[in-house]
């Protein structure tokens, strides 16, 4: 015990003296670089050369890890065929910074360049993607990790991203170009038959006995839910979601839902040899997702489960003057209620749109009655305006047949309660994952200034109508 504390003095020494350091030059180490977007072909989905759009050449695009309080400061240049803009999903940054194309920036044209600046405020993992013809530019590759390491993250002897997604590819081995169909927009969105981590199919990650690893999961696609669980043999543990730390290890015995856009991030101790899938549950089945090969002696001595690393919660929302809003979907398949208003006039002139090239859903889904298709939301009054400071609740309503991952930009919210029933261990989030007829209740202060998106992560369902803002007047 003596010995161990002494080991991590060390530690503690060393990073003390690095701190002083970086404090003598008195600025942070430049860390600002360039980040391309462009047309790209390489080994993806199965395919040896499919042709790609991505970030740094490199599908998923490259994780950026930085630390806490560190300065993230990257100009895009676009060398796509189309205007885009980057994300920054789940990160508390300004709002200019914040990607949502004609509400917080213009779009960065063929040939442009962004630059992206902005504080980290908290650890934990989020990702990057692009907000602009996202059901499309995400499903072509656009998407890359970024790792805010914790100040004392819970000891592992390895921490791997993995970036999750599934593709949908064509008779010829290509990305299938019917964004935007119908079908999917009305239903459970678009679905991918080729599973991937980090870009692989049913990759394998050797290991050795005794080794404790750090899976930050991603759900990077357009539209799946994944369902993750061990086979039985490894001891594993959930410990933190969207990015901030669970209270407390939760055992990870059973499916881990993980919606569109949603992480999770895991710790997995490898105790015995053997090989160990993680397996995606789809309805009855389930199907490897990716295998553990683990390698050496059995170690039976089974290790205590992980610490979420400390953190400094957002603010407490005060409940009891919180303002409260209601945001009920609509729409889609199999339901009646809160379908848009669709005219003959409305319809020609997408017909007309599509002929001259270009990509776009039906209006098929609400929120509050309101369809806002495509990437307009700069042109619609926000859905409720609060000052700054001021404590939020939001209650969502989901009446229709899907699910539906519900993204909030700008802030972290606890989730109160669900179908009426209050959680006591609401770990913070920035997605609520809603089953058919589901009602959840989430709050946060508004402390962020500026126009900031709520909208369903199953791009599909965004781009047919299901988003909206809210303003936070400063
Ligand atoms: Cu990851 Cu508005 O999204
Ligand atoms: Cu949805």
């Amino acid at each position: 015990m003596q010995r161990r504390e002494f080991l991590s003095g060390i530690g503690a020494t060393g990073l003390v003296a690095t701190a002083l350091a970086g404090c003598a030059s008195g600025v942070a180490p430049p860390s600002r670089r360039v980040l391309l977007a462009a047309p790209t072909s390489t080994a993806a989905a199965g395919e040896a050369a499919l042709p790609v759009w991505a970030y740094g050449g490199s599908v998923p695009g490259p994780v950026l890890r930085l630390r806490r309080g560190d300065w993230l400061d990257l100009d895009l240049h676009n060398r796509l065929p189309e205007p885009t803009t980057v994300h920054w999903h789940g990160i508390r940054l300004p709002n200019a910074m914040d990607g949502v194309p004609h509400l917080t920036q213009a779009p960065i044209e063929p040939g442009a360049r962004f630059r992206y600046r902005f504080r980290l405020p908290d650890s934990g993992t989020y990702w990057y993607h692009p907000h602009l013809g996202a059901a499309e530019q995400l499903e072509r590759g656009l998407a890359g990790a970024l790792v805010v390491e914790d100040d004392a993250p819970p000891p592992v002897d390895r921490d791997i991203v993995w970036l999750l997604d599934d593709w949908r590819l064509d008779a010829q081995g290509r990305i299938a170009e019917d964004f935007y169909r119908f079908h999917d927009v009305a239903h459970a969105g678009r679905l991918g038959q080729r599973l991937t981590v980090n870009g692989a199919v049913r990759p394998e990650l050797p290991l050795r006995t005794g080794e404790r690893v750090r899976l930050r999961l991603v759900n990077a696609a357009n539209a799946r839910l994944f369902a993750l669980q061990p086979e039985p043999g490894l001891n594993a543990w959930l410990i933190a979601r969207d990015g901030m730390p669970a209270p407390q290890a939760v055992p990870w015995d059973a499916p881990l839902l993980i919606g569109p856009g949603m992480r999770a991030d895991v710790v997995v101790d490898a105790v015995r040899a053997g090989r160990f899938a993680i397996r995606q549950f789809n309805g009855r089945e389930a199907e490897p997702l990716a295998t553990l090969v683990v390698g050496g002696a059995d170690d039976p001595r089974a290790r205590p489960a992980p610490v979420p690393s400390p953190h400094t919660p957002p603010p407490e929302p005060a409940l009891a003057d919180a303002a409260l809003h209601t945001l009920r979907l609509g729409g889609g398949a199999r339901s009646r209620e809160g379908w848009p208003a669709d005219t003959p006039e409305a319809r020609a002139a997408r017909q007309q749109r599509r002929a001259a090239g270009a990509r776009e859903a039906d209006p098929v889904w609400t929120i509050n009655g309101q369809a806002h298709v495509g990437d307009h939301h700069g042109h619609h009054p926000p859905a409720f305006r609060v000052p700054l400071g001021r404590s939020v609740r939001i209650a969502f309503e989901n009446p229709t047949a899907w699910w539906h991952p519900m993204h909030l930009h700008g802030h972290h919210f606890k989730v109160l309660s669900r179908n009426g029933e209050a959680l006591t261990e609401s770990a913070w989030r920035d997605t609520v994952l809603l089953a058919p007829g589901d009602r959840a209740e989430v709050a946060f202060v508004a402390d962020n200034p500026g126009r900031w998106l709520i909208h369903c992560h199953v791009l599909e369902h965004h781009a047919g109508g299901m988003g909206t803002h809210f303003e936070v007047t400063a």
